[in-house]
């Protein structure tokens, strides 16, 4: 079973995840930028992020190399946004709706916060799907170390390879 990890990560709190989990199942990787970064620094970072996941806006991605067709399921990661997916990851399913739609479709989610639930919810409603599963829920993993979280990405990935076998 052939997986790719398409995520994006603002402080690199979803790279730390996407990169654990691409060492363990041996998957691929696809980083995805919106072309105009957001800020990432004082309150500018969270008034405009924020805005940005509430009005539920696709930002326009810097180019990226991605062809579904080689994968039999898609792992999306991002930071959680005002309760949400960040922004980015709905340009991306709008960009790819058609040859997602009939993968198995998992997610990651970062936060500092630990609550990623809703915005796995939302996830599934972008995709139609009834449901995202497995998913994964981690608070600040690179900035907040510790072995729980370690313990949670090999679990998922544990999860990942039964659905391998
Ligand atoms: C614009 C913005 C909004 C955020 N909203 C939430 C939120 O609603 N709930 C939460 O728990 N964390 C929230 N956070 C914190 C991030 O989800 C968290 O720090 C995450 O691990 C960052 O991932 P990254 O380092 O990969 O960018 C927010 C951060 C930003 C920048």
């Amino acid at each position: 079973m052939k997986i790719a990890i398409v995520y994006y990560s603002q402080s690199e709190n979803c790279d730390f995840v996407a990169n654990e989990i691409a060492k363990q199942i041996d998957a691929d990787i696809v980083r995805i930028e919106p072309e105009k970064a957001y800020p990432d620094k004082g309150f500018k970072k969270f008034f405009w992020g924020g805005k940005s996941a509430v009005m539920g806006e696709s930002p326009k991605l810097v180019p990226y190399t991605f062809d579904a067709s080689g994968y039999d399921a898609i792992i999306l990661g991002y930071p959680v946004w005002a309760g949400t997916f960040a922004p980015p990851i709905r340009s991306f399913v709008e960009q790819n709706r058609g040859v997602i739609a009939e993968k198995p479709v998992l997610a990651f989610a970062t936060s500092s916060g630990g609550n990623a639930e809703k915005s796995f919810v939302k996830l599934a409603a972008l995709l139609k799907k009834d449901k995202i599963s497995p998913t994964l829920s981690l608070v600040d993993p690179l900035v907040k170390p510790s072995d729980d979280k370690l313990a949670a990405i090999e679990a998922f990935c544990l999860q990942i390879k039964e659905l391998n076998a």
